[in-house]
């Protein structure tokens, strides 16, 4: 085992608990019920995050609100990736002066991969004096401690330390819903694509033992989760840092040996590090979805070199070859940027032939953003946003078409799928997912929720298909 690996120990888990006690003990005096606010940007392993910090808050006694006036504790579980999700943050941060001025006692914390960047950090010390207390996702696992100093000093508290990352087991967690659940494999990165800033803010790859994952998942199983989505910013590399012979598929068989009827669903693939041996897994394993996202982001191999993604795209377009030869029915899905610094015409339009060759069920597309800190933020970028704009809105209508008509082979035909919620609206009150993933409107009991039924599917577009339950 890498003797790098930096474990949180139970110890330390129980002496944060110890902690989430005396705050309960403090915040419930007199038979009160605080409650807190958790507001989460970005992806999903940061919703995952935020299940563990309601898992501690709840702990501590707190119920959970959406009001920022009703709210004791705030908590803002921030993004980086783009700097429209930062611009995001910092206008809703500033706009909690309102929600403290009425409830002075307040304590405001702001969270996640933003403020791990130093710039951000600093820029919060001297330009939000709102916010209480600031820490990075290496902090995570003693956001009762941070919280009690906060509570105690009435000092503003900042932990965003630089460090590789640790791995830490048994943070209590409060799970969203019922029916679907995260569950982290791996923490951090190691790729270091030329734009990205996660291997920066979220340290390096770190796995979780197998054992604690299958023990996970079989709790998830035993309490009647039906869609369980194993997360990691890389999971094709999963157990690369153990050495303890188990490989990502290793895992999926493991998680697939659990009895139960439930499906197993995973994110991200990168495309470098998938294998035919995943491809042979997911289509053995009976439980697996036959779903990968794998995010190709551009389609032009210069691009994709100054990048730093270590495949072309003829490479890519044989994995999403054999993927499918060893499932037909797989859907693909990918993100795609667009205007990264340098991007012709020419290179642009390599992307949509390698879209319209490999035809994405779905595609996520964003316009290049600069990450201060990144390789690329020191390239040249001669091109206007308007130009960006253009190519943008044009990936845009091919992605939508290739998925209205991806959708529309779906008329007519028959699939089980598992009815997730209630959507609130009169003719269609139901949502449901493909084994694949795709989004099924139905008419139906809510009483169904949560379980697995058989639809026909009568009509479809760009975003999602409608159907009608079958009998037997
Ligand atoms: N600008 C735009 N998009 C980005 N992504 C990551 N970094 C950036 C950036 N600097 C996109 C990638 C990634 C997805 C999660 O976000 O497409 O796959
Ligand atoms: Fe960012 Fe690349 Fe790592 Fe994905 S694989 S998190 S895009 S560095």
């Amino acid at each position: 085992m890498n003797k790098e690996r930096k474990v949180i120990d139970i110890q330390q888990i129980k002496a944060q608990e110890q902690i989430c006690a005396r705050i309960f003990e403090q915040v419930t005096d007199g038979g009160r019920r605080p409650l807190a606010m958790v507001d989460t940007y970005g992806c999903q392993q940061n919703e995952a995050d935020s299940e563990k910090i309601r898992g501690y808050l709840a702990e501590m006694g707190y119920g959970f609100t959406q009001d920022e006036f009703q709210a004791d504790v705030i908590v803002i579980n921030t993004c980086a990736v783009r700097e429209h999700a930062e611009m995001r943050v910092l206008g809703n941060v500033g706009a909690l002066n309102h929600s403290k001025k009425n409830k002075p006692q307040q304590i405001i914390a702001v969270c996640g991969c933003m403020v791990q960047q130093q710039h951000m950090a600093e820029k919060i010390k001297k330009s939000y004096p709102v916010v209480d207390l600031v820490f990075g996702p290496h902090e995570l696992w003693r956001f009762p401690e941070l919280l009690e100093q906060v509570m105690t000093r009435h000092k503003r508290v900042f932990a965003t330390e630089n460090s590789n990352g640790a791995v830490a087991e048994g943070i209590p967690l409060r799970r969203d819903g019922k029916v679907k659940a995260w569950l982290s494999i791996m923490y951090g990165c190691n790729n270091f694509c030329s734009y990205c800033i996660v291997p920066y803010v979220r340290g390096r790859e770190r796995s979780r033992l197998p054992e604690d994952i299958v023990r996970e998942a079989r709790e998830l199983v035993e309490q009647g989760y039906k869609d369980i989505t194993l997360l990691g910013q890389n999971v094709n590399s999963y157990g690369k840092d153990l050495d303890c012979g188990v490989d990502f598929s290793d895992l999926i068989r493991m998680i697939n040996d659990i009895p139960g009827d439930f499906l197993i669903r995973f994110m991200t693939s990168h495309p470098k590090d998938a294998t035919e041996k995943l491809f042979q897994t997911m289509a053995a394993c009976e439980k697996c979805a036959h779903h990968i996202h794998l995010p190709v982001q551009s389609g032009s191999d210069r691009i994709l070199k100054v990048m730093n993604r270590n495949y072309d795209s003829a490479k890519y377009i044989r994995q999403a070859e054999l993927a499918r030869s060893y499932m037909p029915d797989l859907v693909i899905t990918t993100d795609i940027i667009v205007g990264f610094p340098g991007e012709t015409e020419e290179d642009f339009e390599d992307t949509i032939r390698l879209c319209e060759k490999v035809r994405f069920d779905a595609m996520f597309t964003f316009i290049y953003s600069k990450r201060v800190g990144t390789p690329a933020a020191s390239m040249p970028d001669p091109y206007t946003r308007e130009d960006k704009q253009k190519h943008f809105d044009r990936l845009m209508e091919v992605s939508n078409r290739i998925s209205a008509e991806k959708h529309k082979e779906y008329e007519g035909k028959s699939f089980r799928v598992l009815v997730d919620g209630e959507t609130g609206k009169d003719e269609y009150n139901l949502s449901s997912r493909t084994n694949g993933g795709r989004l099924v409107h139905l008419k139906g009991d809510p009483a169904l929720v949560g379980q697995f039924v058989k639809v026909k599917i009568t009509a479809s577009n760009t975003w999602a298909l409608y159907g009608e339950i079958e009998n037997g």
